[in-house]
């Protein structure tokens, strides 16, 4: 037994609001039911535990959906299962991920793991993607990963455990991994489609705001793990350089308002050279018909991905509320996010916090982007589905950016359902209120993903476990880029 479950609940809530504290006891319990063992000790927690289907990789521990689990066990004082699972992700890294005989790059986190036993042995065997559905490269992996090791040190003080030769070898390697030279004009990182939480083709491949943000958040969280020797002085000052372009190309092509739209309408096309306003050559065609009323007057968000005469104007959640989380967001921007959720919230949370993107892509967009996948029909799973683990991010974004009752309101929605519909992995429908057509029942980052938004809003001074202020050094390089252009 490894978990306190010594919440004090009536002392946490705020005046008025009902105690929860029999969802909050069943979702500990599931939570310590899904912890994975290996050769005595914990070191992650299985993706679901549903009794109804077969588990295919659902028995799997993953990086990403470990995460918000981890967050928790920190804050609860167990901190054990997080230093684990950190030290045995460490040793998968330099394992085989071979697919036909070609080897993925070095620095790659698995997607997953899972404990098996050979001649009365335990081992760890990885998926670096090699094995998953459609073959997709976990890319998030690693970069969840450097956020995770920033957060336990944090707690626990242990810099010793970053300190170590084979962290700080694992630390480079990622870093060699996402920086290094490719064929790329930006600053923000090219992944293939599914590189992330959305791990089937929906058309996110390229520059993905989500990837943008949890790359922006693991680079500051390398510049303060790395050891201040010389290697780290030099990666140190490559960090800098990167994080301040990254953080500049993101607030400066990504941002959308209603301002924006109006500019990005009367947008010529084909500028050629320095002085192209229109850099991307987005054609004002391209503007989807829903956006222009969709938009609100107040409040706006960072697009989907952006290149060469693209730009997905549709809503990602998870990029959106990391990045308020991260400040790759700036705080003007991070208010607007959180005014338009607020605005926009029976299209956004509906009967179940949150939509992971908004609109829905549907019929010949439907074929052409998901390859006429079943479970991401309109409205489901990936494609405008209702995630309940977003409920931790958006209880961070609401928390850091002073608005606590829009993750009061989410909780309270949550709390109506999560339970009586056995934890699910994703609801289905345009508001969110049909139980995901393939979702799981008793997914653990659902739950985690629960009590972590309850202690987020109850103490939150946990925040700053994985949040991030406004970074001095990209403020000083704003101000010279804004001289250099007059
Ligand atoms: C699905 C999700 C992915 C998650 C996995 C395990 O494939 O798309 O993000 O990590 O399930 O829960």
């Amino acid at each position: 037994m490894i978990v306190d479950k010594s919440l004090n609940v009536e002392s946490d809530l705020p005046a008025g609001l009902p105690a929860e504290s029999a969802f909050i006891k069943e979702a500990w319990e599931l939570l310590e039911d899904s912890i994975v063992y290996y050769r005595g000790h914990p070191v992650g927690t299985v993706a679901a535990r549903d009794p109804y289907v077969e588990a295919l990789n659902y028995d799997q521990c993953f990086v990403r959906d470990f995460v918000s689990s981890a967050l928790l066990f920190l804050i609860k004082g167990q901190p054990e299962i997080v230093r684990n699972f950190l030290i045995e992700t460490l040793g998968l890294q330099s394992s085989d991920k071979q697919m036909d005989c070609f080897n993925a790059g070095q620095g790659l986190m698995p997607a997953s793991f899972k404990v098996e036993t050979w001649e009365g042995q335990q081992y760890l065997t990885a998926d670096f993607g090699e094995h998953a559905i459609g073959r997709v490269t976990p890319v998030d992996s690693c970069l969840w990963w450097l956020i995770l090791l920033r957060a336990y040190v944090k707690t626990t003080g242990d810099l010793d455990l970053a300190h170590r030769p084979d962290f700080q070898q694992g630390i480079v390697l990622i870093l060699k991994l996402c920086l290094a030279d490719r064929f790329d004009m930006y600053p923000t990182m090219l992944v293939p489609d599914g590189a992330f939480m959305i791990d089937r083709r929906l058309g996110v491949y390229g520059h993905p705001l989500e990837i943008q943000a949890l790359f922006y958040a693991a680079l500051r969280s390398a510049r303060e793990l790395l050891l201040p020797n010389r290697r780290g002085e030099v990666y140190a000052q490559i960090l800098n350089q990167r994080l301040s372009t990254l953080n500049y190309h993101i607030r400066e092509y990504y941002w959308l308002d209603l301002q924006r739209l109006n500019e990005i309408y009367r947008y010529r096309g084909e500028e050629f050279g320095e002085a192209a306003v229109n850099k991307f050559n987005i054609y004002p065609d391209s503007i989807p018909l829903w956006l222009t009323e969709w938009m609100p007057e107040t409040g706006g968000y960072l697009a989907g991905n952006l290149g060469p005469a693209q730009m997905d104007f549709r809503f990602f959640t998870l990029g959106n509320l990391m990045s308020i989380v991260s400040s790759l967001a700036s705080d003007r921007e991070s208010l607007s996010i959180m005014d338009l959720i607020e605005q926009r919230w029976q299209d956004l949370v509906g009967y179940m916090p949150m939509k992971i993107c908004f609109p829905a892509v549907e019929d010949v967009e439907w074929r052409i982007l998901t390859g006429c996948d079943p479970k991401n029909v309109p409205w489901s799973y990936h494609n405008g589905g209702n995630w309940p683990v977003l409920l931790w991010p958006l209880a961070a974004a609401a928390q850091k950016t002073g608005r606590p009752e829009l993750g009061w309101r989410a909780i309270e929605m949550a709390e109506r359902r999560l339970s009586r519909d056995e934890w699910p992995e994703y609801y289905d429908g345009r508001n969110g209120r049909l139980v995901g057509k393939a979702s799981r029942k008793y997914q653990t980052w659902t739950i985690a993903g629960y009590l972590l938004a309850r202690e987020i809003m109850t103490h939150p001074q946990h925040l700053d476990l994985f949040s991030f202020s406004e970074d001095p050094e990209m403020m000083e390089w704003m101000c010279m880029v804004r001289e250099m252009k007059g």
